[in-house]
């Protein structure tokens, strides 16, 4: 009886063993094949993020100097967003790790904003735009030269505020 009881255990234990290892072999190719998913899934370059940020620059400016302080909230936000996903993506780019310089000027470009002080928000623009050249000498990418933009980027937006 002793005997008996004692192999059906052995049993029960083997079987349950033999299906503790399918489940693991079952649940390691699920974490391969998303480990395959992750490292195929897209993520924009580090040139794509700074075409982003460049227009978003120009935006900015035309909307600051027609103090349409709302569209200049969006625009400075946007290039702070661009940032932020600079550093979140590009941490195998050396050159990530000059990025916090450019932080001091977005934040003086979006108290400006606040302040809707036009004279504050052309100083902070020079300054943010002398920063990112600074930037790009820094990461021997001068020959990227950002200045104030002359005419507005886009003819299919608005830049003047539309009074409602
Ligand atoms: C890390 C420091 C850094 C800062 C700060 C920075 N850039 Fe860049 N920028 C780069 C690097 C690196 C590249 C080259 C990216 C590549 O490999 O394609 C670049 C490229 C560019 C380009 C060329 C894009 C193209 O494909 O033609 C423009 C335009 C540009 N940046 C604008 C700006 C503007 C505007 C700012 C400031 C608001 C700025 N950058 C701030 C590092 C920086």
């Amino acid at each position: 009886m002793k005997l008996i009881l004692v192999s059906m255990m052995a049993c029960m234990l083997f079987f349950s063993c033999r299906n503790q290892t399918s489940e693991i072999k079952k649940l390691q190719s699920r974490v391969d094949s998303l480990e395959q998913k992750v490292k195929n899934s897209y993520v924009p370059g580090f040139g794509e993020f700074m075409s982003g940020i460049q227009s978003h620059h120009a935006k900015l400016w035309f909307a600051g100097i027609n103090e349409n302080w709302e569209l200049a909230d969006f625009e400075i936000h946007e290039i702070m967003e661009n940032i932020d996903d600079i550093k979140k993506f590009e941490t195998d780019r050396r050159e990530s790790q000059s990025i916090p310089m450019i932080e001091p000027a977005l934040d003086s470009v979006n108290v400006a904003i606040q302040n809707k002080n036009i004279n504050q928000f052309k100083n902070s623009f020079v300054l943010l735009t002398n920063t990112c050249n600074t930037c790009h000498r820094d990461v021997n990418f001068s020959f990227n030269d950002v200045k104030i933009p002359d005419s507005p980027p886009f003819s299919n937006q608005v830049f003047k505020k539309v009074i409602n």
